[in-house]
């Protein structure tokens, strides 16, 4: 049986292994996928021993929260998206060693695209946030074309630098990058991405509510109360809410793919995963 897992810490919520295994009996796929609890010192060892302790089974693992900056360094092939990213989501073991990527942006993409039924080309982009949530969805979101993306971090030379790292890919879709102050944001955007961890410290949602445009697309990437604060206030004044549920089944699905070369029907299982949330 091929062996999968996710490393975190902590791990013990995470909703990967049910979305694997439904993935799995959804296409017919024979594999098992487990969480592991991986000491803060001790990420490389604890990769190594899930590789050498299953008996070669062990096919390839996702990676969360705090190992995704790390985790690349043992690989011995990352790809541009994860490079151009700093982090890294999923490794696959190959006969020619460690493949890295990260399949965040490109499920907050599908999410936004296929779920919420919002194309994102031509449209404008408010990111806000520049920390490792933010780099994480940026390439991707350029990828998918809009004519605007503005990025709103408190601390603004880390907007800049984040901007910067991404300007050769934005001038090649033809997006523009823009980098305006947080306080006293004006302007007005179609989709607004809330990247940051403010819900964390229970601070309030760090924008004016004058930049959502009528019916505007609010994402949090964030699910359960950590998003309610940012899903209420853009309700409250006109805009769709959207939390990350959907991003996460999505990624899943991108990992799935990646590994067993199948798609998943990701739609029909975020229904399910938000019906047993509920
Ligand atoms: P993550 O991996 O979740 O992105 P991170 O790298 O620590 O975590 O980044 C947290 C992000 O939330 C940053 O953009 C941070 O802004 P700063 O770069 O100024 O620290 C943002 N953030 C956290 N608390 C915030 C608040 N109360 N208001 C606005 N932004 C906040």
């Amino acid at each position: 049986m091929d062996l999968y897992c996710v490393m975190g810490h902590p791990v013990e919520h995470s909703k990967s292994p049910w979305i694997h295994a439904r993935f799995a009996e959804l296409t017919g796929q024979r594999l098992q996928y487990g969480k592991r609890l991986i000491p803060l010192e001790n990420f490389a060892q604890s990769l190594a021993e899930f590789m050498n302790d299953t008996a070669g089974t062990a096919r390839g693992c996702n990676i969360t929260v705090p190992f995704k900056f790390e985790a690349a360094a043992l690989a011995s092939q990352v790809s541009a998206r994860a490079r151009l990213a700093g982090a890294t989501n999923i490794l696959c073991f190959t006969p020619q060693g460690i493949h890295a990527d990260n399949t965040d942006g490109i499920g907050l993409v599908a999410d936004i695209q296929h779920n919420a039924g919002v194309a994102l080309a031509g449209r404008d982009v408010l990111l806000i946030g520049a920390g490792g949530a933010a780099a994480g969805v940026l390439g991707p979101l350029i990828e998918a074309r809009p004519a605007r993306i503005a990025i709103a971090n408190r601390t603004h030379h880390k907007a800049l630098a984040l901007a910067q790292r991404h300007r050769a890919l934005a001038l090649l879709q033809g997006t523009e990058l823009h980098t305006p102050y947080l306080t006293g944001l004006t302007g007005h955007f179609d989709v607004i991405i809330n990247a940051t961890a403010s819900s964390l410290s229970g601070a309030s949602v760090p924008i004016p509510a004058g930049v959502l445009r009528p019916g505007a697309l609010a994402c949090d990437m964030m699910y359960g109360p950590a998003a309610n604060g940012f899903m209420t206030w853009a309700f409250e004044h006109g805009a769709l809410p959207r939390d990350g549920l959907g991003m996460l089944v999505e990624q899943a699905a991108e990992a799935f793919l990646i590994w067993r070369g199948v798609r998943p029907p990701a739609a029909s299982v975020l229904t399910e995963l938000r019906a047993r949330m509920e």
